[in-house]
């Protein structure tokens, strides 16, 4: 790495799950000499929270109070990590201090939040990107490669599954997803606005849809949804998403069907791998090792030009998709170049996410267009 390269100084504030995710990845990215960056400073209300991780990730400046660290003279670039009702008066500091920032999903509690967030980040000019880490899997990439490189016919449907246990308690343990008025709601908007984002991706804006929603556990928040989607392009998608009680991995289970091929995938902590399938020809089974190269490449890297340190950086397991996602970020705004997902989509999804909590409340189909 030159010294010529402009030094990234970037604050993070919500030294929680998230957080350490993002601060392990700028360590190692940095490790491994992708990215030429400082973390200038962190903030919690949290002290102990705060103190530890000031220590575990060797960061001198600490600060309580996030205007502290968004004003500070060394932080150039702000990454929002705290819970979601949080998000907007940060979103908000950062851009009228004209510093780039990257906000964690959901972005807001609803589609109106998120627009208003799109239109101050656009109006101060800064770039704004937001955590829907899916579209940095390795998977993901790879099934929009084959899209590019081969002949699969019109969409024609697609299905995803997203279940999760509960997350007040098991990896995440964080109360605050089951509090509404924190969260913003419970399985689709906290987890499965990753699933809308990755059709809307795949197959385009939505046309139309109708949802039902269930509170299966009592609280304030739903722990299942199901949508049922028709896009502008004719697509019809479904997304089922539940947050349960039963020890097992989170999962994802996604399928596209396409007039000539399939591509499936799955995503569960101990075995993840996608099955495509053209006309034919035999189905083919793609492990993670096949897929990291892709995704490299599609960061950039002609395959076997990088250490092997810098290749288990971006792709490996923990840090992946979040040191992905965080090096196309960070060297978008050094290189000012463009960069997705931003809040652009990020209102996108919020728009379809409200859209199907109207639909669960009226049971109707909602128009979207
Ligand atoms: N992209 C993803 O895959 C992904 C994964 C997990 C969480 N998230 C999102 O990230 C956000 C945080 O989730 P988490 O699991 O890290 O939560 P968490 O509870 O583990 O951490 C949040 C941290 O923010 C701190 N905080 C709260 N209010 C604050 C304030 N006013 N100023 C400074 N710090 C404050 C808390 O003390 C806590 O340490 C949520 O919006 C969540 O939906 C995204």
């Amino acid at each position: 790495m030159t010294k010529e390269q402009a030094n990234i100084r970037l604050g993070l504030i919500g030294t929680g799950n998230i957080g350490r995710t993002h601060l392990t990845a700028f360590l190692a990215l940095r490790e491994a000499g992708l990215l030429d960056l400082d973390i200038t400073g962190i903030c919690d209300i949290d002290e102990d929270s705060l103190q530890s991780a000031a220590e575990l990730f060797d960061v001198d400046n600490v600060f309580t109070d996030y205007g502290e660290l968004i004003a500070h003279e060394e932080t150039d670039l702000v990454y929002i990590c705290t819970p979601t009702n949080r998000h907007s008066d940060m979103v908000k500091a950062a851009a009228r201090a004209r510093k780039p920032l990257f906000c964690e999903k959901p972005l807001a509690h609803s589609a109106p939040q998120a627009g208003e967030l799109l239109a101050v980040t656009n109006d101060a000019k800064v770039p704004a990107a937001v955590g829907l880490v899916l579209r940095y899997d390795q998977f993901f990439v790879y099934a929009k490669h084959l899209l590019e490189n081969h002949d699969f016919g019109a969409p024609m449907m697609a299905h995803i599954r997203d279940d999760q246990r509960f997350p007040v308690d098991y990896i995440y343990y964080s109360k605050w997803r089951g509090n509404r008025s924190i969260a913003g709601g419970g399985t689709l908007i906290e987890h499965s606005i990753h699933d809308i984002d990755i059709l809307r991706w795949f197959f385009g804006e939505v046309e139309s849809l109708t949802a039902t929603i269930g509170f299966y556990s009592g609280r304030e928040v739903e722990d299942h949804a199901s949508i049922i989607m028709k896009h502008t392009d004719g697509a019809v998608t479904t997304l089922d998403s539940v947050w349960h009680w039963v020890e097992r991995p989170n999962e994802r289970s996604v399928e596209f069907f396409f007039e000539k091929g399939y591509i499936g995938i799955r995503l569960e902590s101990a075995k993840r791998y996608l099955d495509y399938h053209l006309q034919g020809r035999g189905p083919v089974r793609v492990w993670p090792e096949t897929a990291n190269n892709v995704l490299l490449k599609s960061l950039g890297f002609e395959e076997n030009g990088l250490s092997p340190e810098a290749s288990e950086t971006l792709t490996s397991v923990g840090t992946e998709r979040y040191a992905a996602l965080d090096y196309a970020f960070l060297k978008s705004v050094q290189e000012k170049t463009a960069f997705s997902p931003d809040f652009r989509d990020a209102f996108a999804a919020h728009r379809i996410v409200d859209a199907a909590y109207n639909a669960a409340d009226s049971k109707k189909w909602i128009d979207l267009t």
